[in-house]
């Protein structure tokens, strides 16, 4: 079956069981700095599962573009990737785990015809105080899995929490058992290398995971112990990717339609085959594509956060490609955006055929860039009498390059790398970086920190000023909050004057001042549109919406001309909050910077001070 066949299938078979389809979240989450990059589709409905009301109510379906940094390393086999799709269910304290077993079995048996005696199952033992998931093992009895079918497995494999494993989650993060379902690609002979035996998680590829069912029932407490939560949820994600090959039979992912044709562009680009050098265009296909979908998603090439992870990815491919044949410029790599595009038309608003030239352009500054710096570690190398595993491990940090381009460079030059000190070195960086993500990922929920919240509130304000004062061609592009600031990208052509500059200001200034009282309201789409509430939105999601408006503004101005728009209110948009209760709490404004980012499009830097 191809990719698209089955996101339909998979999304029309849980609307059929009253599922409302909701938009997936953006890759890099708008006001979430606790989080780099969106890695799973329950990352948005975080308060939902805790108990929130959610607008759309209790059963959503939707598929979510998703990038794991953490599987980097991984790629270069026939299933791992940094970037791919997740189809998701989710129970917000509605149906369990019968019904989500049952379901996901006749879609994968009914609605995609896999065969039974290909899939096997996991469930989680138990661990401690958490009990052994009997129920799920009853349940997949019942549906006719015979018991050599299904593996019990730790809190390693059948826990499921952002952070992983009970211990590591931080105070207020949520998780539970899971239980997932693999695919059996009986054409690949179990490596011993990999163990004795073969089994669901063993790593040698004749098993691939293809869903995840996972029952968030456990909320981590400040004591470190876990709380049962009174809502208990579903929280299903299944890879597309891994979906689609297990409808053909056929083991590796990038010979799927959703990367078959990067990889035949890459041979033609190479001009070597696939099968002689399959992992290192693995790399490249899933490389070029998550750095496509990050650029997409206006991150550029930097030092810091998401733009590092962008920059390892073009970096890492582009090593590849040299390997691959050095006599390919490293900026060709930008011709793949364009077979990217195609793959996804029309999906996600991914790729706008009009931003292909500027993507293709941050794709080849960056390699014009880093080929350079490629030369001169080239040199460099040259340079070394003998490279011992640390030296392997600071070219790995500095250059960029991976260890097997080490290893394989000084083979050439008849030297052997110690793989070990290189290992230890790298893990200590891992701990390392651990410890800083750590951080990032502080008390694990999306962050709705104070500040945060402030200076969400501010970014409604300061968008209906920009309107107030630039006119209503005005609307917002993009949105990013740290703790330190906000960045507000919108639509407008000209650079704004420093008395414009000034006028939001004062605006959004007077507004915190006149202390508005902030609304959250749940209405009806046509409601909302009635009452002239303005953002991004995409109708065919949902019936109800969620808007918050901060007013009330008639009796703002005496000179007030749009006093009976946006239902009375001065600020009305479609947003999921959070937001402060009252404007006072937000402080002061200032506008730091006023930006082109694109042609027709701004940039406002603002803080708190
Ligand atoms: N959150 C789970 C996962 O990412 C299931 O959706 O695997």
């Amino acid at each position: 079956m191809d990719s698209k066949t089955i996101r339909d299938k998979f999304i029309k078979f849980f609307v059929e069981k009253n599922h409302k389809e909701i938009a997936p979240a953006k890759l890099v989450p708008e006001n979430d700095p606790t989080t780099l990059l969106t890695s799973s589709g329950m990352q948005q409905l975080v308060p939902y599962l805790l108990g929130e009301k959610h607008p759309a109510g209790k059963r959503l379906v939707n598929s979510q573009p998703c990038f794991r940094a953490e599987d980097i390393e991984e790629v270069g086999d026939n299933r791992h990737t940094t970037f791919f799709e997740m189809l998701g269910n989710w129970s917000l304290g509605d149906y369990f785990k019968e019904d989500q077993l049952k379901w996901f079995w006749e879609f994968l048996t009914k609605e995609l015809g896999l065969p039974k005696e290909k899939l096997y199952i996991s469930v989680f033992e138990g661990d401690g105080n958490i009990p052994k998931d009997e129920e799920s093992y009853e349940v997949w009895k019942s549906l006719g899995v015979p018991e050599n079918h299904i593996f019990f497995y730790g809190v390693e494999k059948n826990w499921w929490s952002r952070s992983g494993p009970p211990n590591n989650m931080p105070a207020g993060e949520i998780g539970g058992p899971d239980s997932e379902v693999f695919y059996e690609f009986t054409q690949i002979e179990h490596n011993k290398k990999f163990g004795d035996r073969c089994h669901p998680n063993c790593n040698c590829g004749r098993f691939s995971e293809i869903g995840n069912s996972v029952f968030i029932q456990y909320q981590k407490k400040d004591d470190g112990t876990l709380r049962e939560l009174s809502q208990k949820s579903v929280d299903f994600g299944g890879g597309l990717e891994r979906l689609t090959a297990a409808t053909l039979d056929h083991p590796d992912i990038f010979q799927t339609d959703l990367y078959q044709p990067i990889i035949d562009a890459i041979v033609e680009l190479i001009g070597k085959e696939y099968e002689e050098n399959k992992s290192a265009m693995q790399v490249l296909a899933d490389h070029l594509k998550a750095a496509t979908f990050m650029i997409v998603n206006e991150v550029e090439p930097s030092n810091k956060l998401q733009g590092y992870v962008l920059r390892r990815l073009l970096r890492r491919a582009a090593i590849k490609l040299r390997h691959l044949n050095k006599e390919i410029p490293l900026n060709s790599l930008a011709l793949l955006i364009r077979i990217i595009r195609a793959i996804y038309e029309g999906l996600f608003g991914a790729i706008k055929e009009k931003e292909v030239n500027f993507l293709e352009g941050v794709v080849k500054n960056e390699m014009d860039r880093f080929s350079k710096t490629l030369d001169h570690g080239l040199k460099e190398i040259e340079k070394i009498e003998k490279i011992d595993g640390k030296i392997a491990f600071d070219l790995y940090q500095t250059f960029g390059f991976p260890y097997e381009v080490t290893e394989e460079l000084f083979r050439q030059k008849g030297q052997q790398v110690d793989k070990e000190q290189f290992r230890a070195e790298f893990e200590k960086h891992r701990e390392l970086s651990r410890t800083a993500s750590a951080g990032i990922f502080k008390g694990g929920l999306a962050d709705q920190s104070e500040v945060v919240t402030k200076y969400h509130t501010a970014t409604h304000l300061l968008h209906q000023a920009l309107r107030d004062v630039l006119g209503p061609g005005v609307f917002q592009q993009g949105s990013n909050i740290t703790a330190e600031r906000l960045r507000f990208d919108f639509s407008y052509d000209k650079k704004m004057t420093d008395e414009e500059i000034k006028k939001v200001e004062d605006i959004i200034n007077q507004r915190i001042k006149q202390d508005l009282k902030v609304d959250h309201l749940i209405v009806p789409l046509e409601k909302a549109k009635e009452m002239n509430a303005i953002g991004l939105f995409d109708e065919k999601y949902a019936d109800k919406v969620s808007i918050y408006g901060v007013g009330p503004g008639y009796n703002l101005d005496e000179d007030a001309k749009d006093k009976r728009i946006r239902g009375g209110y001065y600020s009305l948009e479609f947003c999921g909050g959070p937001h402060v209760e009252h404007t006072a709490f937000i402080g002061k404004i200032k506008i730091a910077k006023e930006e082109a980012v694109s042609s027709g499009m701004r940039r406002i830097r603002a803080q708190i001070v």
